[in-house]
């Protein structure tokens, strides 16, 4: 059993994976754990019911918004947290080319309101706060690791908005002394990612085939193919319970600071697909090019995977790579899963 250690600790985007998987971490480090919910018509909090299976021990939820103000500004002013971890975001890439005016919203003005929450309830210099910055920021138009000292060229509504939040967060530091960092975090994934993220887009339909085929159904080639966009698009990608543990890693420091949690390696798209069909006993085979490339087993001849440019993004970020060096030195962070425990934990999940 954990004994509290007397601090509290507030995230916002609690009901996403990472602020799902920073209640437990927090928790179990004997944080009384507070998140922001926003009201939904369905409960949203699927991942916290996942990773908190006794409910006496769940985190306590207060309504709110990133757009609204003053519901933040109460519920700060409520719960007097000595860390705030600022997770919440409209988070997918490709939608925020739809909605770019809400994302800059949410993920950029979002950032000031909650930092004004902290100035206006008087906890400024008491209360530490975390920005979920985001490799988006680089835009990726080259294969060179990034660090905390690259040159930001973001290439979507996101990462525009992001960037917002990356500099008030830099400001508010300079400005009024707050102990406030950015996490400047590569790509990280678990089994509690969005579904519609690739990785878990990817191992929800290779396990579906898998159990087709070990049942001996017939495979609807309608309704199974994988439709992908741009499968030679390189991520670096991690675990997010080896992320978040940095998040907290940050706001532990003598002073505050910004830093990048990376792999310090990168995979394709494709790299993933054939990763994930691999864990699922499946060899597969690439035929054609571009548009009307596709993928076979080549044990039943069945088709897997078809381009669809719906997927393909007005701007692409081409290549993300992590320099963590940083991280490493000052925090001591070191992620322990490898890219192949990922996918086969995400594989044994889906
Ligand atoms: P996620 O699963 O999409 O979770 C986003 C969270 O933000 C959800 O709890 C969501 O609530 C909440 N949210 C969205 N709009 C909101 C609003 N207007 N007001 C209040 N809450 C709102 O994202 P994630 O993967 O956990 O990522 C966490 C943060 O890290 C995000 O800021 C993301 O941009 C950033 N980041 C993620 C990665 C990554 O690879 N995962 C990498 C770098 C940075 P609902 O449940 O109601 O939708
Ligand atoms: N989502 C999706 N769906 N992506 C696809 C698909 C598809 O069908 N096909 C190819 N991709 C490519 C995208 O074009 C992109 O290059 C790559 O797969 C990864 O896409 P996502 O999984 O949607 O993640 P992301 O890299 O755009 O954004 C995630 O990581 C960022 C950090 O770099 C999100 O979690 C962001 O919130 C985060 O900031």
């Amino acid at each position: 059993m954990t004994l509290p250690n007397g601090k509290t600790a507030l995230i916002t985007g609690i009901t996403g994976q990472d602020g799902a998987y920073l209640a437990r971490l927090l928790t179990d480090k004997g944080y009384a754990v507070h998140g922001i919910v926003r009201r939904a018509s369905s409960p949203n909090t699927v991942r916290l019911e996942t990773l908190f299976p006794d409910k006496n021990m769940r985190p306590v939820l207060h309504h709110g918004d990133m757009t609204d103000a003053g519901g933040l500004t109460r519920i700060v002013a409520e719960v007097r947290p000595d860390e705030i971890y600022n997770l919440a975001a409209m988070s997918h890439v490709q939608v925020s080319f739809d909605n770019p005016e809400y994302t800059g919203n949410v993920d950029g003005l979002g950032v000031i309101r909650i930092l004004e929450a902290v100035r206006e309830t008087g906890l400024a210099a008491q209360c530490r706060f975390y920005q979920a910055s985001t490799s988006e920021l680089y835009g990726g138009l080259n294969n060179e690791a990034c660090n905390e000292t690259t040159p930001f060229h973001p290439r979507s509504p996101y990462g525009i908005a992001k960037l917002y939040g990356y500099w008030a967060t830099v400001n508010y530091r300079e400005a009024y002394g707050m102990f406030a960092c950015n996490g400047i975090l590569f790509n990280h994934e678990s089994p509690l990612r969005g579904e519609t993220f690739v990785t878990r887009k990817i191992t929800k339909a290779v396990a579906a085939y898998k159990n087709s085929i070990e049942r001996k159904e017939p495979v609807d080639s309608q309704t199974a193919v994988l439709k992908l966009g741009n499968i030679d698009a390189r991520r670096d990608w991690g675990h997010a319970a080896d992320y978040v543990a940095g998040m907290y890693l940050m706001l532990q420091q003598p002073e505050p600071d910004d830093y990048v949690l990376a792999t310090g390696e990168n995979h394709s798209v494709r790299d993933f697909v054939e990763a994930a069909f691999a864990a699922a006993g499946r060899t597969i085979e690439w035929r054609g090019s571009g548009e009307a490339e596709k993928a076979f087993d080549t044990a039943t001849g069945n088709l897997l995977v078809e381009i669809d440019p719906a997927f393909y993004r007005p701007a692409e970020v081409p290549v993300l790579l992590g320099d963590p060096s940083k991280a490493r030195a000052k925090l001591g962070w070191q992620p322990q899963y490898t890219f192949a425990g990922l996918v086969n934990e995400m594989m044994d999940a889906a």
